[in-house]
């Protein structure tokens, strides 16, 4: 039998993940499912591990759950490890999306300055965590589904003690699923290639049935008749004209770059009317746990689909049911570039359709990106490395580099304003600075 370890287990998510493992049992045996987590998390995850273990009951699944805070006790001998954490809960998450939005920036948890800051705060717990792996299981598989999740593939890549690990976003399976609902056919008949970086990731040829159907997929999606979208994106539509000359699916994120007046407009009034994304995350979640409480639910409920992370966990097990029966299909994963992406480092994480084996993510040879794209992803590459620098050696004048070359952050001046004002306000989450 197969052992998986979820770290952060306490997540509102984790009845999604132990749905999937039920649904895949019979090519992914997994007996033993660790839930950890940490104190200020504890009363989450017996709320979250009550219900899985309900869940796997009522299934008649013979999986067995734990519950525990101590990491290095569930990491022994497992096989995988995915990882969900939230480095200082929701409430620094709110501090990501606010304190850049007071300065008239994109407050975005995984992009621009608050992607900046949810990986300075969690890329040191989850080079901890590759230290306890080399130690605890070596052979393991690490997931990571946490974010800034290319920005903490590349750091663990660079500066982790393990090699094995995959870093895993729904935004491309979401986006099959759009384009398949779009096209009124089974997502089984699509075939969508991708290649970029997590959340700035392009559908570079759609395929129906084999045949190309990349041009009418972007008619359709300038035709304002559909929206391609997560929940926590405003689904804005986009320019058909623009669309056509682009000739490459932009992911949902992509609107805070090429609609940034927009989108900053959209979360100024956001701001106003309920808050973040983050304060109403907090209240999705306590109706969440609420619902978790009641001990005759034994399946995972409804309202977990107003969360952005839809279909993470066919994501999650399809990848690891692929690697441990060698499969050899096609998924899109963030990865080790190795050469699929000319034009960026060798030795960077990038997101790209693979070819998923026992060894792990094989990716697919991409070539160049369009030029229209080239810049804005090197840029954005270029920013998760001194990003990456920056947390691993608390160096400030890094960080105010990573910081001021972003996109989404329009001025030096403003930028180390912002700097100093988070790296105060996260003080706690950041001892390396
Ligand atoms: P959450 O706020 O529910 O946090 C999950 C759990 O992590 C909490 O119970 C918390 O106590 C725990 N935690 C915090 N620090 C920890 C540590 N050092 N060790 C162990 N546990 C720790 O978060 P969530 O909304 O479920 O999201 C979890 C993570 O997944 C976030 O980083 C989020 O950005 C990410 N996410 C990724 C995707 C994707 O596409 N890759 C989609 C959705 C969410
Ligand atoms: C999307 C992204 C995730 C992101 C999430 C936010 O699915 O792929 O990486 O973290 O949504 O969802 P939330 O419900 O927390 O705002
Ligand atoms: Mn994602
Ligand atoms: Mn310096």
């Amino acid at each position: 039998g197969i052992k998986i370890v979820t770290i952060g287990g306490g997540s509102s998510y984790t009845p999604e993940l132990v749905e999937g493992l039920i649904q895949y049992y019979d090519e992914l045996p997994v007996r033993e499912l660790w839930l950890v987590d940490i104190p200020e998390g504890k009363e989450k995850l017996e709320i979250v591990g009550n219900l899985a273990k309900r869940m796997v009951k009522k299934a008649g699944v013979p999986m067995n759950i734990h519950l525990t805070l101590d990491r290095r006790a569930a990491l022994e001998d497992a096989d995988f490890v995915t990882t969900q954490i939230r480095v200082g809960q929701l409430d620094a998450r709110i501090i990501d999306e606010s304190i850049p939005l007071k300065y008239g920036m994109i407050g975005q948890e995984t992009n621009g300055a608050g992607g900046l800051f949810k990986g300075l705060r969690t890329i040191p717990i989850i080079l901890e965590i590759t230290k306890d792996m080399a130690e605890l299981c070596p052979k393991a598989w690490l997931i990571n589904f946490t974010n800034p999740a290319g920005m903490l593939t590349e750091a663990v890549l660079r500066y982790g003690k393990i090699k094995k690990v995959i870093g895993l976003c729904n935004v491309p399976i979401g986006m099959e699923m759009t384009i398949a609902n779009m096209l009124e056919v089974d997502s089984s008949r699509i075939h969508v290639e991708f290649a970029g970086l997590n959340h700035m990731v392009f559908g570079t040829h759609v395929y129906l049935d084999g045949m190309e159907v990349t041009a009418q997929v972007l008619d359709l999606l300038g035709s304002g008749k559909v929206s391609m979208t997560m929940k926590n994106i405003i689904g804005l539509d986009w320019d058909r004209d623009f669309l056509k000359a682009l000739k490459i699916i932009p992911c949902p994120y992509h609107r805070y770059y090429y609609k940034h007046k927009e989108m900053l407009e959209h979360e100024l009034e956001e701001l106003k009317k309920t808050g973040t994304r983050g304060a109403a995350v907090k209240q999705i979640e306590k109706e969440l746990f609420e619902v978790y409480k009641d001990p005759d639910l034994a399946v995972k409920p409804s309202q977990l689909e107003n969360r952005g992370g839809a279909y993470y966990s066919y994501a999650a097990c399809r990848l690891i049911r692929s690697i441990y029966n060698d499969k050899r299909d096609i998924q899109p994963v963030n990865v080790r570039n190795n050469g699929a992406i000319i034009g960026l480092p060798e030795g960077a994480a990038v997101e790209v359709s693979c070819m998923i084996t026992k060894d792990g993510p094989k990716p697919l040879a991409v070539g160049e990106l369009p030029v229209a794209v080239r810049g804005l992803v090197q840029q954005i590459k270029s920013f998760e490395q001194l990003a990456v620098e920056a947390a691993v050696t608390g160096d400030y004048h890094l960080a105010l580099l990573a910081m001021t070359i972003h996109p989404l952050v329009t001025s030096d001046v403003i930028g180390k304003k912002i700097l100093n004002e988070m790296l105060e306000a996260h003080k706690k989450y950041l001892p390396q600075f």
